[in-house]
């Protein structure tokens, strides 16, 4: 089966699941650019994690800083799964990268003019994406579209509602949520059956052996055993961030709902939230948004699994 191999520019905050859509972005698309925003953990942490992982796994793409604070409220992390780096769990190799000089923001705009057929990826607050959206209005006009992680139709990880990346920024998020872009959305729904275990960790490190192997199996583990201290019963870690990547280049995994979503940004209760109109009758709000309404969880683990086993085994 011939694939489609997106052009796509990730802007992320890694965090150990922005890590692995990182890998599956340079592995299945064409990975023109890479901007860190402050999220999981500060700019200068998240930056940090993304230099460390395009050089452990010699990754030939620039890294760009960006945006280092929400548009509007004051900044919130996650050192509750994420570790205060950002990436708890592996030893990281001494940084030897160095991030690429320019503005993530002004590094994405620049690429959008390079690459018409662009999708940006972004898998952390939306702040970046946003602030690209006012710089230059015609940006959500020239690329393919946004496949972003955040959200979801039904229920949240902040507060019952609103899921991290959109309760982080959520000023940011209604800017892109209403941009005109194609805009696909994976959100808590899809992502939560896409779970890696403590099993699958192991079984990434005996059967990958060397660094490599070594720090993705250090990144599940953690991300596995943090979900469970905080979320669930069990040692099960959801691999949000990669979906945003896969829904574009393995979209027969997903079902995608054609339907309208706005940001909450006023509710006391409900600010972050996704808001999506699901009546699916005839007077329906007009769709906006592709959301991610179902995806085959086991064979999506699979898949990103044997994709890190084969990029681990390609190192030393
Ligand atoms: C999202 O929040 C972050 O902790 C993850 O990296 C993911 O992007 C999930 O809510
Ligand atoms: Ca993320």
């Amino acid at each position: 089966m011939t694939r489609n191999r997106p052009t796509v520019w990730v802007d992320c905050d890694p965090g150990h699941d922005d890590v692995v859509a990182i890998l599956l972005a340079s592995h299945f698309c064409d990975l023109v650019g890479i901007s860190t925003v402050a999220g999981n953990a500060p700019q200068s942490a998240t930056t940090k994690n993304a230099l460390i992982t395009a050089q452990l796994f010699d990754l030939d793409v620039a890294v760009h800083a960006g945006a280092d604070r929400p548009l509007v409220q004051a900044s919130v992390f996650a050192p509750d799964i994420h570790g205060a780096s950002g990436l708890a769990g592996p030893v990281l190799p001494e940084l030897v990268r160095v991030v690429t000089p320019g503005h993530g923001v002004t590094a994405l705009l620049e690429a959008s003019q390079r690459h018409r057929d662009l999708w940006l990826v972004p898998t952390g607050p939306l702040t970046n994406i946003a602030l690209a959206l006012r710089m230059d209005p015609t940006l959500a006009s020239r690329i393919s579209g946004v496949s972003l992680m955040g959200g979801g139709p039904t229920f949240g990880n902040k507060t019952p509602w609103a899921e991290f990346n959109i309760w982080a920024d959520p000023e940011a998020a209604a800017i892109v949520f209403g941009c005109g872009a194609p805009l696909i959305m994976c959100g808590l729904n899809i992502t939560h059956e896409v779970l890696v275990s403590l099993e699958a960790a192991a079984a990434m490190r005996s059967s990958a052996p060397g660094s490599r192997g070594e720090f993705l199996a250090d990144v599940l583990a953690h991300f596995a055993t943090a979900y469970k201290d905080v979320f669930f019963t069990e040692a099960l870690g959801p691999l949000h961030d990669p979906c945003a990547v896969l829904a574009l280049t393995h979209p027969e995994l997903f079902t995608f709902v054609d339907s309208h979503v706005e940001i909450e940004l006023n509710g006391r209760h409900t600010r972050g939230m996704t808001v999506v109109d699901q009546r699916g009758v005839k007077g329906a709000l007009a769709p906006n948004v592709s959301v991610a309404m179902a995806i085959d969880g086991p064979a999506t683990v699979a898949l990103i699994l044997d994709t890190l086993r084969g990029l681990a085994a390609l190192g030393p």
